[in-house]
């Protein structure tokens, strides 16, 4: 697994995609740099979300909010106070890991244990094996599960209870029951803000505390009555915002999953108090069907319901997908119910509420939400789609298999050989072709070493340009996924490229 995600981030950087940011004074930690093919994908994804939500939803309408906010916004919202992270730090190693996060790993590495078994079963047993029945009785995978849901549920209960020293005597006992990071020897846990602070303003006396937002939620719950307004949308109505986030992360690891700069697409859905579990469950079933659209295999998302709430939730799940360091959130989705309305009412005293025709009064609406990270989804697909393949002469072809409407590029035009006309002729095509889409032009090297390039590159098309082409104006046309080569018309290669890659 590791060994998967290594190559992950080194074809990454190797193709273009991401790099380190500040490379060149060695980086600087969980802060990343998106190159001439990230910057593209990423561009895609947006997209494919913002069309999604906005372009074919009536009821949907966009905001792009300014990332500075009133510094009390961070007050209502409950990020001043409750925005924290349990910090613990190990004497031995000097190493700093958030409490809970470490917990779950116990807790996961016990899952992994059970998954074990399972496999072990399945091997003895053969067809004949039935897993749910493993499961609920193989005295010790029940062990384990207890084990599990014990572990979570006295997490869940000293978190909320803010019982930070019964968080530690939890990781010192699973220390020596199942150990992890091979150490005892731990200090108390603190809570840790994550919001970066900055100053508005020139003199030190007259200067504002500002936070950089560490969500763009609240933008949309501030201009809620603007876009009401200004829109005339009628409840339930929602309002969609993609934009940056900034997080002071404690645990900065795994690349671009979590990062101290990074993306968000959030959905506040507004709707009528009482109407917030329907509307739950179909968000629930509207975002699944969307990532599902995308073909990355249904075996590779879950959902996984919170036990614990945050303050301002009455029903919360997160999508997981399946990374190559296992299933982790990719997206959330929260019954926020009227938390922050009503409290941006309370900090503000000015009335945020919504005149219901219908019942012929007036109330806060309740709100549904759903957030994902671009920089997650990224990472999701990308790691989905990168595929080393046998083939069947025994040798071995790397393919980066992006869906083809999120793919950088979506054509690459080659000229057979560098003489006899054919370059015009590729450039001809590729004039014609880069009105529509995104297409590369390479001459260099054998044309097989330039067709495993763009499978590596992620292009979905490679159209060569032979002698035949001059004759009778027809191209191949090969699939990156099939390796399929067919010979089109020259004039039918546009229609072929948007058969596939249009949203
Ligand atoms: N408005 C709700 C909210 O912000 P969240 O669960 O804290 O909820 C939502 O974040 C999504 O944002 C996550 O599911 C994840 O995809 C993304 N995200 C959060 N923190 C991140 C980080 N440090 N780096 C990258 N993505 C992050």
């Amino acid at each position: 697994q590791e060994d998967d995600f290594r190559k992950v981030i080194s074809h990454a950087k190797e193709y273009g995609y991401v790099f380190q940011s500040s490379e060149i004074y060695d980086g600087l930690s969980a802060v990343y740099d998106y190159a001439q093919n990230g910057a593209e994908l990423k561009k895609n994804i947006k997209e494919y979300w913002w069309r999604a939500m906005v372009q074919l939803n009536d009821n949907i309408v966009g905001l792009d909010s300014a990332i500075f906010m009133h510094p009390t916004v961070w007050k209502a919202s409950g990020h001043v106070d409750a925005f924290n992270d349990p910090l613990i730090d190990n004497k031995d190693s000097k190493k700093r890991y958030r409490a809970d996060v470490l917990v779950e790993e116990h807790a996961a590495k016990i899952e992994a244990k059970i998954e074990k078994e399972v496999a072990k079963a399945q091997k003895r047993f053969g067809d004949a094996f039935d897993k749910d029945q493993f499961l609920a009785t193989n005295p010790r995978v029940v062990g384990y599960q207890e084990q599990i849901g014990t572990i979570l549920k006295r997490l869940g209960s000293s978190l909320e209870k803010e019982d930070l020293a019964d968080v530690k005597a939890l990781i010192e006992e699973l220390e020596i029951a199942c150990p992890l990071t091979g150490s005892r020897n731990w200090t108390d846990v603190k809570q840790f803000n994550l919001m970066f602070a900055t100053k508005l303003g020139a003199s030190a006396e007259n200067a504002t505390d500002l936070y950089l937002r560490p969500e763009t939620a609240q933008g949309i719950f501030v201009n809620f009555l603007n876009v009401q307004k200004t829109s005339r949308m009628k409840i339930p109505f929602g309002i969609a915002q993609i934009g940056k986030a900034f997080r002071n992360e404690i645990v900065a690891r795994q690349f671009i999953f979590r990062q101290r700069e990074f993306e968000q697409m959030e959905l506040q859905f507004f709707i009528r108090p009482g109407t917030q579990l329907d509307w739950y469950e179909t968000w629930k079933e509207k975002r699944m069907k969307w990532h599902l659209s995308l073909g990355m295999g249904q075996e590779n998302y879950r959902f996984h319901d919170h036990e614990q709430l945050s303050h301002y939730a009455d029903a919360a799940t997160d999508i997981q997908f399946k990374f190559p360091f296992g299933f982790k959130e990719l997206e959330g989705i929260h019954s926020r119910t009227d938390f922050d309305l009503s409290s941006h009412e309370k900090f503000s005293g000015k009335k945020l509420q919504y005149f219901d025709p219908e019942l012929n009064e007036s109330y806060v609406p309740y709100v549904l939400e759903t957030s994902i990270g671009v920089d997650r989804m990224f990472l999701a697909i990308f790691s989905n789609s990168l595929i080393e393949e046998e083939l069947e002469n025994g040798t071995t072809r790397t393919v980066l298999r992006l869906p083809a409407v999120l793919a950088p590029n979506k054509a690459a035009v080659f000229p057979l050989v560098r003489k006899d006309g054919l370059p015009e002729l590729a450039k001809e095509i590729l004039e014609d072709l880069k009105w529509d889409f995104n297409v590369i032009y390479d001459d260099k090297d054998a044309v097989g070493r330039r067709y495993r390039r763009q499978d590596a590159n992620g292009t979905p098309f490679c159209i060569t340009v032979d002698h035949q082409s001059l004759e009778d104006q027809t191209v191949t046309i090969r699939h990156r996924d099939t390796m399929e080569q067919h010979r089109v018309a020259i004039a039918d290669v546009k229609r072929i490229i948007h058969e596939e890659v249009d949203m």
